[in-house]
């Protein structure tokens, strides 16, 4: 029978505790949220909500047709301009999605007979695109620039290598400035993923690049979300504008995908506006993933020392780690659920994502509740 053969490999996720389960939102949930990566807490800002209400109005519920056909709106542009100016790079280019957009960068700037060298701890949307790229992908050790040199000096013609900035698994920041140095070393390009250090690291939340001085460079590019910090949908590639011309005429996920719906460009807009004149908020989100980590490390726990807003928490196994996810939800808190094959190393884990707007309270309610539902 067509098909047939899902439900064995649905019992064998069964039996390995892997089975996934999607859990609506009711509007208004009391859950305390420590899941989501709503890092500036401005998805629900009355200015954001308006920016959305306000595009719709003017442009419609969609964006009508692909960015080069009738996709790409005044406020699509004007987008464009705000981000790259805010993070310090020649231009920038809007895609629907973060996924979207490393797809893009990946595919476009790997032709055939290039070297891809990819984070071993890279999220899967930049590991799709090796995938998905002309040229070949060699995986090298997570954080390792010295083996992103090795991989780079045994390999003649175009090369880029290919890191998040921050990772999502454990939090974890990459070592920019010294990936950076071995790339130029070798005439290497290097592609960032932004999408958890925008609106958290460097000044203002100028994002990861900018603090480690390389936004603006002519060999870096960097993507991210608008879907975490600014509480949007959509992402974006920011380069030199000869890297972003090139993707207008060859990225896939740009020429054949309808455009960013224009509520989505709005709220994106106006969160950005308002991290421009907030800029406390980045210090906040990271002075509460700070606490958070302190609070759960004196309480015990496995935790590992966030970089910027992503708090991770060892679990036992995949099961267990189910189990606390479950018995937190069950006292109040949402928190994530990291389990193979979302993390390269096989280890389970409560993923916890800090939030601007958590009082202290809230941050110590969420650190008992952790502590109290502990396997
Ligand atoms: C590191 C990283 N890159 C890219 C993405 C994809 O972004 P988007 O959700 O906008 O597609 C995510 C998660 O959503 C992510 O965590």
């Amino acid at each position: 029978m067509a098909f047939g053969w899902i439900d064995e490999r649905r019992r064998a996720r069964h039996r390995a505790g892997l089975v996934r389960t999607l859990r609506p939102r009711a509007p208004g949930s009391p859950l305390l949220d420590l899941a989501g990566n709503d890092y500036l807490g401005l998805s629900h800002h009355p200015e954001v909500v308006e920016g959305a209400a306000r595009a719709a109005r003017v442009w419609g519920g969609g964006a009508t047709g692909s960015r080069l056909v009738t996709g790409t709106t005044e406020l699509h542009t004007e987008l464009e301009r705000e981000l790259a100016a805010f993070c310090g790079f020649e231009a920038a280019l809007v895609f629907s999605s973060g996924y979207a957009a490393n797809l893009a960068a990946v595919t476009a700037l790997a032709p055939h007979g290039s070297l891809i060298v990819s984070d071993a701890g890279n999220h899967a949307s930049l590991i799709d695109g090796c995938r998905l790229a002309r040229g070949t992908t060699q995986v090298v050790a997570h954080a390792d620039p010295e083996a992103v040199g090795k991989a780079l000096r045994s390999h003649e013609g175009p090369a880029v290598a290919v890191s998040d900035t921050v990772f999502s698994v454990d939090g974890d920041a990459a070592p920019l400035a010294a990936l950076a140095a071995v790339c130029r070393e070798y005439g290497a390009g290097l592609i960032v993923d932004d999408a958890h250090g925008f609106g958290v690291l460097g000044e203002g939340g100028r994002g990861a690049p900018h603090a480690a001085g390389l936004a603006g460079a002519g060999d870096v590019v960097a993507t991210l979300t608008l879907s975490k910090s600014l509480g949007s949908q959509g992402g974006a590639v920011l380069g030199p504008a000869r890297v972003v011309d090139h993707l207008v005429d060859t990225a896939r996920t740009f020429i054949f995908d309808t455009g960013l719906a224009p509520a989505s460009v709005g709220a994106a807009f106006a969160a950005l506006r308002l991290l421009r004149g907030e800029p406390e908020r980045a210090a906040r989100v990271r002075a509460v993933a700070g606490a958070l980590h302190a609070g759960l490390t004196a309480a015990g726990l496995e935790a590992v020392r966030p970089d910027a807003a992503v708090v991770s928490v060892r679990a036992p196994s995949p099961e267990r780690a189910v189990r606390w996810a479950a018995e937190c939800r069950a006292a109040g808190l949402a928190v994530g659920c990291f389990r193979p094959p979302s993390v390269p190393d096989g280890v389970s884990r409560l993923r916890l994502t800090a939030r601007a707007d958590l009082s202290g309270e809230q941050i110590e309610r969420a650190v008992r509740v952790i502590g109290e539902t502990r396997p």
